[in-house]
């Protein structure tokens, strides 16, 4: 194989990325105890892996930990404005991992990367969003040959990829990281809450109290922004396709209404469906002049932004490139955070360390799960295994000096039975 090297931005960043690398382990307790396991033994041993992620300090973390595990790491960005630059130069300089990611890449420099990424001939995928997935199974299918298992991140990918597993199109056994509990009650719902909100905040320095904050979509991700807004004074509004989510969100205390309804009155509308065209031409007319709209589901499609661009007569980016402001033939202005990327990663630096703890605890240890067991399975995708999702909870509660209450045997013997009534 010829010799592949990193393309990154520029490898003098190294120290500053390595001083924010080392503050996020400090908040990442779960994953040093398994970076300690790993180091002693090594059960990626000798393994190949190609990880496409939001190349940030916690994914820098989780590089150490596999690295540690005995696999040869090489790691590209899921999302070109989520990269870190400085993160990429420490991971090359001071972690010795194959890296190739710079941020605000185009288009085709994001696949380039995926393609180098994948120029290792991994054995496990690491994903978030299936990019990688699709692109093995699509352009480069010679790679299912070497290709043991995979893990996959989040919510939209798991989507795409229980599509493939059901059209019989999938290649190897993937486990949906997303679907631990350790992972989407926790990332998606405080994580995205958090960040998001952190997001709009750096981007706008607008104050939140006393406005009109829509949200579209309350699964794990919309639940968390929609308290979030709450909590710092917001009159939250929630849009929804699904009943019973609509309902919960009723009686969590939120509006409910159409995105037709809420369009006019919105001073934020943020979307989070994994849904695409949630605002769309439909709602342009709509839109209260001055409406500040934002996206933190994965695919930067959940906002027409062409359909906008079509309505305006001109438009220029303020406060310092992070926002564009839209001028509307009819006068009034909309400003779009960070192009309708994830505007947590865009505008802010994704989700606090101690949420990807437990997220990237479990694609460490869902990776040494297929690396053992992947000959038993098959070509589809798995939940990941309730042992481990509850070591991940056991473990983050012990490092936060939490203790719980254990079942006695007579506890253990009443909830094993059926006989005892009133
Ligand atoms: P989820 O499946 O729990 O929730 C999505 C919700 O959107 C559902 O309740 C669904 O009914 C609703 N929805 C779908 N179409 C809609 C429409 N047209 N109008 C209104 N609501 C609609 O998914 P989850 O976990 O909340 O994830 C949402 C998105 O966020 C996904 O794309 C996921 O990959 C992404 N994500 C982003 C993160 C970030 O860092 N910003 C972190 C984790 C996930």
């Amino acid at each position: 194989m010829a010799t592949i090297t990193s393309d990154i931005t520029d490898h003098g960043l190294a120290s500053k990325g390595l001083d924010r690398i080392e503050w996020a382990f400090r908040e990442m307790p779960v994953l040093q105890q398994i970076l300690t396991r790993f180091e002693k033994e090594k059960p990626l041993k000798d393994l190949r892996m190609a990880c496409c992620l939001h190349v940030t300090t916690e994914t820098a973390n989780l590089m150490r930990v596999l690295k540690a595990g005995g696999a040869h790491v090489a790691v590209c960005a899921s999302n070109p404005l989520s990269t870190q630059d400085d993160v990429c130069a420490s991971l090359v300089e001071d972690f010795g991992i194959l890296v190739f990611a710079r941020h605000g890449a185009d288009r085709d420099q994001y696949y380039r990367h995926i393609n180098g990424a994948l120029d290792i001939a991994p054995h496990l995928t690491m994903d978030d969003g299936a990019d990688t997935v699709t692109v093995v199974h699509t352009e480069r299918k010679n790679l299912l040959d070497t290709i043991i298992g995979g893990t996959e991140e989040t919510t939209t990918g798991v989507v795409r990829l229980r599509q493939m597993a059901a059209e019989g199109a999938l290649g190897y056994p993937i486990v949906a990281v997303n679907d631990a509990l350790t992972k989407h009650l926790f990332d998606n719902r405080y994580g995205t809450g958090q960040s998001t909100l952190d997001g709009i905040i750096r981007a706008t320095n607008v104050l939140i109290a006393g406005k009109t904050f829509v949200c579209a979509g309350y699964g794990w991700c919309g639940k968390g922004v929609a308290s979030r807004a709450k909590g710092l004074g917001a009159h939250v509004i929630v849009t929804e396709v699904n009943p019973v989510r609509a309902l919960e969100a009723t009686l969590d205390g939120f509006n409910v209404m159409t995105m037709e309804a809420a369009a006019p009155i919105a001073d934020f509308i943020v979307t989070l469906t994994g849904d695409c065209n949630i605002i769309d031409k439909r709602h342009i007319p709509l839109l209260k002049n001055g409406c500040i709209i934002a996206n933190s589901g994965h695919f930067d499609n959940e906002i027409d932004i062409p359909a906008i661009m079509g309505a305006s007569s001109s438009e220029r980016t303020v406060r310092g490139g992070i926002m564009r402001e839209f001028s509307l033939k009819d006068g009034r202005l909309l400003y779009l955070i960070g192009d309708g990327r994830l505007v947590n990663l865009a505008a802010a630096e994704g989700h606090p360390a101690a949420v990807m703890d437990m997220s990237f605890a479990n694609q460490a240890m869902c990776s040494e799960y297929m690396a053992r067991e992947y000959k038993n399975l098959e070509k589809t995708v798995y939940s990941v295994p309730e042992t481990i999702d509850a070591e991940i909870a056991a473990m983050k509660l012990k490092s936060m000096g939490i203790a719980i209450d254990v079942l006695t045997p007579e506890q253990i013997a009443y909830l094993g039975s059926w006989q005892h009534g009133t």
